[in-house]
């Protein structure tokens, strides 16, 4: 029995949530589902976006569905990254068809460094005609997420890794990473080809070639943007799920927010969060009932006649749910 700590959060979180909480019931797996409050109406509820017990139930989880938070988005959910120490954030980005995808054969996982690089935001004042932030770059940290693209890719028969960073001007740091991502490549020689870009050139590589990546590891903030980039290749949100692994458990969640424009309509695209179920059923080794989930979405979308408005059809969020049952 798998302990699968649930956390709905605000406006579609809720709604993405149940219908996917609706098809893991169905999947014949021995789940344990226990519900946590998170966000904005926990806070008008109780004082508090993430109370103590939400965090002990995320802890005690074999892993954690979340859904999405409002405006206290920054208390709950990074916070929740750094209590879990959740130090890998893996965002795939796959086209799939029906959607509004740019490119057909899109299919590549960015693994993005979680909890140091720029995003320490540590900034201060520092003279009166401006500021200063710092960036720190770690060698455990580093080698670490390193370590877990190589893995990742190993383990998912992919044969490439691509280290990207700006090692030409930021020297030091970012040749730190550069460095260690040629020692990590060492242990995979003959197995897993390695090859560094900048970011700025893999900015515009994402565009030109996007066939041509299979894994990318970078550090926070290049991370964060790229993966953005990659979300509009493949036709946006509803599409985008993502996973975060670290030392002490992992959190599963669609990219997505609250959507206040939709919320309450019950028509909000369910399948950035059911393919963050996929990416938990991958992570709990349960891969006979993560193709059969991946499948059944992919049936849904390719036959096209259950879609929300977002992808240009005119079902309800609990309609798809169904639709993506009866495929099982
Ligand atoms: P958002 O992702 O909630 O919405 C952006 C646009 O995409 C909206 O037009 C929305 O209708 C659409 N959209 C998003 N997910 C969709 C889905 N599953 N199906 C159909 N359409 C979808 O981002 P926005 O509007 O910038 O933020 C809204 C609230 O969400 C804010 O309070 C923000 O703080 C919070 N937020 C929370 C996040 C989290 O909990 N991880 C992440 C991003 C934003
Ligand atoms: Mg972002």
């Amino acid at each position: 029995m798998y302990n699968i700590a649930v956390i709905p959060g605000d406006g579609i979180g809720k709604e993405v949530m149940e219908a996917t909480i609706t098809v893991l019931k169905s999947l014949g797996i021995n789940f344990n589902f226990t519900y946590g409050e998170a966000g904005d109406e926990c806070l008008k509820n109780n004082g508090e976006a993430l109370p103590k017990e939400t965090i002990e139930l995320a802890k005690n989880s074999d892993a954690c569905l979340f859904g999405a938070a409002g405006e206290t988005a920054a208390d709950v959910i990074v916070r929740l990254r750094q209590e879990l120490n959740l130090f890998a954030n893996l965002r795939p980005v796959k086209s799939y068809p029906n959607t509004n995808a740019l490119f057909e054969d899109v299919d590549f996982m960015i693994v993005r460094e979680n909890t140091e690089g720029m995003y320490i935001a540590k900034e201060e004042e520092f003279t009166e005609e401006g500021a200063i932030a710092r960036r720190i770059i770690t060698k455990k940290a580093e080698k670490r997420i390193i370590d877990y693209a190589f893995q990742y890719a190993k383990s998912n028969n992919k044969t490439k890794v691509t280290g990207v960073h700006k090692a030409n001007v930021l020297k030091i740091t970012d040749g730190l990473f550069r460095e260690i991502f040629y020692e990590v490549a060492k242990d995979y020689e003959g197995e897993i080809e390695a090859e560094d870009f900048y970011v700025d050139a893999t900015a515009m590589y994402l565009i030109t070639r996007p066939e041509s990546f299979e894994v990318i590891v970078t550090t926070n903030l290049f991370g964060d943007i790229l993966s953005d980039e990659g979300a509009g290749l493949v036709g946006g949100l509803g599409m985008i799920p993502s996973g975060n692994i670290g030392g002490n458990g992992a959190l599963f969640e669609p990219v997505h927010g609250s959507a206040p424009d939709i919320a309450g309509q019950g028509i909000a695209n369910p399948f950035a969060m059911m393919l963050s179920a996929c990416m938990m059923l991958n992570y709990l080794e349960e891969f006979e009932a993560e193709e059969r989930l991946n499948n059944a979405i992919l049936k849904v979308l390719n036959k096209a006649e259950t879609l929300t408005p977002d992808l240009g059809g005119n079902s309800s969020t609990m309609e798809v749910c169904e639709a993506v049952i009866s495929e099982l």
